[in-house]
């Protein structure tokens, strides 16, 4: 949520950092800015709008500068209009910042500045920020003690870059629950946000911790506590390469990721499969395997499409482990003094691992003395680092904000992790090798869905893109996925969606069935085909429109429905990850029908680090 960079280095700065912003767009984007040093001042221009906008405003400049700091902003404090875009200053117009995250204290600070005298042009946190950070500066004459005397008086959280007109060879960060990756390159750095603004420059990055901060020169980058505690870098490796961050020919991020499904299920998968032993290896998991033994419940936590992926994972490990499984949304979880006992193991799912809720969550099941384990796709994210081990997804970085591949990878390392923990209790290794081996094949029958669909989904997002409304019904395995068809429909098409098992449609939802209501009903042929064809006689009944997913060769669900959209035979546990596919596709056809912004959706940002 919020996309920072900074440079400092030797190549002019604002090509650079407009490149950055538009990589981090994705994070959030309605206003834009950047400051560079420029005739012993600062040279600062923010607005309203895209990063497009704002590189539209500044493309006659060829300022000098070989440094300098920029942001693209979700707006939490403060409408998004031009005075409320970072960066912001101090009360000297020589000192600014670009921050992420939720300054708590910000109306305390903000009482004390005005009864000194300070005045504040926007309605932010963070320009409150600056200005103490500036008062300080004026106290000690010492930015980086300023700095840090700020930041150890501040509640909340942030990820930030400071910079100074009176500095500049200097770039300070710091970091506290928002993440900063910086890349180092030969005498130049890069600080992020997130590791998508660096690759193309450098692949050689590292992350700070929370309360660290990194003093950074052309000569070199030193990293400490805010308490001025020395600390040492651990430099990684980037995994991933600048095509995974480009849209490759595909009009938009999301459906460039919907069609990388059948790579990012393998990946997932791969080097995990034992196929001969009917088992699996999941090397992330070594040092708990002990408590992964005794545990008696299994608890998920997670936020929006994970927490969908978690439902799916619920049905898996109670059917092949036998094991206890709940599924909170990690908003409640911390906050609702949960109940957790020695052997439970909590499982916090999260494609960007910074979600703020899901992070709080994590550290409510430590502070209970739970083992906390993850399932994310970004490595070295807070939850990452914070949970005691994990599996990652290998999804590579998804830009669209409406989540697609790493959802079917979540669900690829939860089937893995069914497979483990039956294994490890009554489930045969016979029994196993069934499902290891159709789950090896996944990835073409994935492929055969985006190759036989595309089309057809393409047809029927025309015939109701005017539709008010739509429900999804789907039972067993398959309910969360309508959950997630629902999800995904009016995240970014702005339709009125929503998800049901298939039989709770009868207690209530069937009341707004006529014949302008798209059903889409997910009927796939397993233990409650029949009982899903029955809720389709239903809706026929009452003129309802629907959209069947199938299974191929279906001819009773078939002659229901309004339209057939097929997925081929799989084992009925598995189907989930073939059905959903067909409905992202639906909804992002529908949303390109309606105009909308598919990969920008309206108040939406990817990775939700506020509360
Ligand atoms: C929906 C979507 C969100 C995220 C949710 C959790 O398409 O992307 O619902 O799934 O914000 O995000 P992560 O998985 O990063 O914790």
């Amino acid at each position: 949520m919020c996309g920072i960079v900074g440079y400092i280095g030797h190549r002019r700065a604002l090509p650079l950092l407009l490149n950055g912003l538009r990589r981090l767009e994705y994070r959030g984007y309605d206003s834009a800015g950047i400051a560079v040093p420029h005739g012993g001042g600062l040279f600062i221009a923010k607005r309203a709008g895209t990063v497009a906008h704002l590189a539209a405003m500044l493309e006659h400049l060829n300022l000098p500068a070989t440094m300098g700091i920029g942001h693209t902003r979700w707006a939490t404090h403060g409408e998004p209009i031009d005075r409320n875009a970072h960066p912001h200053t101090d009360a000297t117009g020589r000192i600014a910042i670009v921050h992420n995250g939720i300054i708590e204290n910000h109306a305390i600070l903000k009482a004390k500045l005005l009864e000194d005298g300070y005045g504040f042009v926007s309605d932010t946190d963070t320009e409150v920020l600056a200005v103490f950070i500036g008062a300080l500066y004026q106290q000690y004459g010492d930015l980086e003690l300023a700095v840090r005397t700020a930041l150890s008086e501040v509640e909340g959280t942030f990820g930030l870059v400071v910079l100074s007109a009176d500095h500049p060879d200097l770039l300070i960060a710091a970091r506290r629950g928002s993440p900063i990756v910086i890349g180092v390159g030969d005498g130049e750095y890069i600080v992020a946000s997130d590791a998508t603004a660096i690759v193309e420059y450098t692949r050689s990055v590292f992350y700070l911790s929370d309360d660290e901060m990194a003093v950074i020169t052309r000569a070199g980058c030193q990293t400490k506590t805010i308490e001025d505690i020395p600390t040492s870098a651990q430099l990684l490796e980037l995994e991933f390469d600048l095509e995974r961050i480009e849209k490759g020919g595909f009009p938009h991020f999301m459906l460039k990721e919907i069609y990388e499904q059948p790579t990012t299920f393998r990946d997932a998968c791969r080097g995990r499969l034992l196929l001969q032993e009917g088992n699996v290896k999941l090397g992330g998991l070594r040092s708990v395997e002990e408590q992964l033994r005794q545990a008696r419940r299994l608890i998920f936590t997670a936020c929006g499409t994970s927490w969908h992926a978690a439902l799916v994972g619920e049905y898996w490990i109670e059917q092949l482990a036998r094991l206890p499984v709940e599924v909170e949304y990690a908003s409640e979880f911390r906050y609702r003094n949960p109940v957790l006992y020695p052997d439970d193991i909590v499982i916090a799912i999260s494609q960007s691992g910074e979600t703020a809720d899901t992070l709080a969550a994590v550290r409510e099941a430590k502070l209970r003395g739970a083992t906390v384990l993850g399932i994310v796709n970004v490595v070295g994210s807070s939850i990452a680092r914070e949970t005691d081990a994990g599996v990652y997804i290998h999804a590579g970085p998804e830009i669209g904000v409406a989540s697609t591949k790493a959802f079917t990878s979540q669900l690829a390392v939860l089937m893995l992790l069914a497979l483990y923990l039956g294994r490890m209790r009554h489930l045969s290794p016979t029994d196993a090798r069934e499902i290891a081996q159709e789950l090896a094949r996944i990835p073409e029958k994935l492929q055969y869905v985006l190759d036989t669909t595309a089309e057809l989904t393409r047809e029927i997002a025309h015939l109701y893109a005017h539709a008010q409304n739509f429900l999804y019904l789907g039972r067993g395995v398959n309910f969360p996925i309508a959950l997630e068809g629902a999800l995904k429909m009016k995240e970014i098409s702005y339709i009125h969606a929503e998800g049901y098992p298939a039989a709770e449609m009868k207690h209530g939802p069937i009341a707004l069935i006529d014949e302008n209501m798209p059903v889409v009903v997910i009927v796939p042929r397993d233990e409650l085909y029949e009982k899903v064809l029955s809720n389709m006689e239903e809706i026929r009944a009452r003129r309802g429109k629907i959209i069947a997913i199938v299974t191929e060769g279906d001819v009773a669900a078939a002659r229901l429905a309004t339209h057939v959209i097929p997925i081929p035979e799989t084992l009925p546990l598995l189907t989930p990850i073939l059905s959903v596919v067909p409905l992202q596709l639906l909804a992002y056809y529908t949303a390109v029908e309606r105009g909308c912004n598919v990969d920008m959706p309206r108040n939406l940002a990817k990775s939700v680090t506020v509360e």
